[in-house]
C-alpha cells in the first residue's frame, strides 16, 4: 500500500522547432484504495499524465513520490527497478505473445526482471486467473481467448508482481460493452480490497461510474477533480 504524489509535475515537447507544454504543472495525490479515472478529449495529455506517473517518461519539471521515495532523479537503472516492482501497466491492446501460454504470458513480468519465476509466482498466476474468472486457462495460447478474456490476462500480468500501482490506458477502448464493465469491476476490485492505487484512462462515459475520483484533463491542465461514490 502506497501513496504517488505529484508535485508541479509537467511535460513539453518538441514539435520540430519549438518546446510545446503539453502538461500543465499538476499536483495530485493519488490514494491506495481508490480507482481514478482520468478523461479528456484526445491529445489533452491523458497519455502523457499517466507516462509521468509510471516513470515511463522524465518530466520537465516537477516531482514525482512514492510515499517519501522521490522518484525524480533517478537513473534509467534505477528508475526501471522501481518501475518493474512498484507499477503494473494495462494498456488498450493486451499486448500478449502468441508462441507463449497464457501463463508464460503472466509470468514474463517477472522473467524481464532476471528473476527465474518461483513456485509461488505460479501459484500467484494460477490464483489471478481463477480470480479474473480464467481459472483453466494458463495452458492455453493466447489467440484462443476472447479480446475481453486476453484483457483480463494483461491485467494478470500487471498485478503478478503486486504492484502498489496500477496505470491503465483505455483498457476496455477495444472491448464490448459486457468485457469492458467485467474488466472495470475487476479494477474496482484491485483497488478497493488490495488496496492499490489504480489510475484508469478513458474518454468513455461507461467507465466513469466505476470512478471513486474523475479526474478531467483539457488542453494539458486538469480542470476538473470530484470525488464521488457512483456506484453503491
Ligand atoms: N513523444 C512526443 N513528441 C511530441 N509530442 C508528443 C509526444 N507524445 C505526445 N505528444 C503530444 O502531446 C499531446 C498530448 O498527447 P497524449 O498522447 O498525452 O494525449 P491523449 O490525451 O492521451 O490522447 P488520446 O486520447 O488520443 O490517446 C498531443 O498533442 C501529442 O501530439
Ligand atoms: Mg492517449
Amino acid at each position: 500500500m502506497a501513496t504517488l504524489h505529484s508535485e508541479r509535475l509537467a511535460r513539453d515537447f518538441s514539435d520540430g522547432t519549438s518546446l510545446r507544454r503539453v502538461l500543465f504543472p499538476t499536483t495530485l495525490t493519488l490514494h491506495p484504495g481508490e480507482l481514478t479515472v482520468l478523461s479528456g478529449p484526445s491529445g489533452s495529455g491523458k497519455t502523457t499524465l499517466l507516462s509521468l506517473l509510471g516513470l515511463v517518461l522524465q518530466p520537465t519539471e516537477g516531482r514525482l513520490r512514492l510515499d517519501d521515495r522521490d522518484l525524480t532523479d533517478l537513473d534509467e537503472a534505477d528508475a526501471a527497478t522501481v518501475r518493474r516492482q512498484a507499477f503494473g501497466f494495462v494498456f488498450q491492446q493486451p499486448m500478449l505473445i502468441e508462441g507463449l501460454s497464457v501463463r508464460e504470458n503472466i509470468l514474463l513480468a517477472i522473467g524481464i526482471q532476471g528473476e527465474r519465476p518461483s513456485a509461488a509466482h505460479q501459484a500467484k498466476a494460477e490464483a489471478l486467473l481463477a480470480d479474473l474468472g480464467l481459472a483453466g486457462t494458463g495452458p492455453l495460447q493466447p489467440r484462443l481467448l476472447s479480446g475481453g478474456m486476453k484483457q483480463r490476462v494483461s491485467i494478470a500480468r500487471a498485478l503478478v508482481k503486486d504492484p502498489a500501482v496500477l496505470l491503465c490506458d483505455e483498457p476496455t477502448s477495444a472491448l464490448d460493452a459486457e468485457s469492458g464493465q467485467a474488466v472495470m469491476r475487476i479494477l474496482k476490485r484491485v483497488a478497493l480490497e488490495e488496496r492499490r492505487v489504480v489510475v484508469v484512462v478513458s474518454h468513455d462515459a461507461r467507465v466513469f461510474p466505476y470512478a471513486d475520483r474523475l479526474l478531467k484533463i483539457e488542453n494539458g491542465q486538469i480542470v476538473a477533480d470530484a470525488r464521488e461514490r457512483y456506484l453503491p
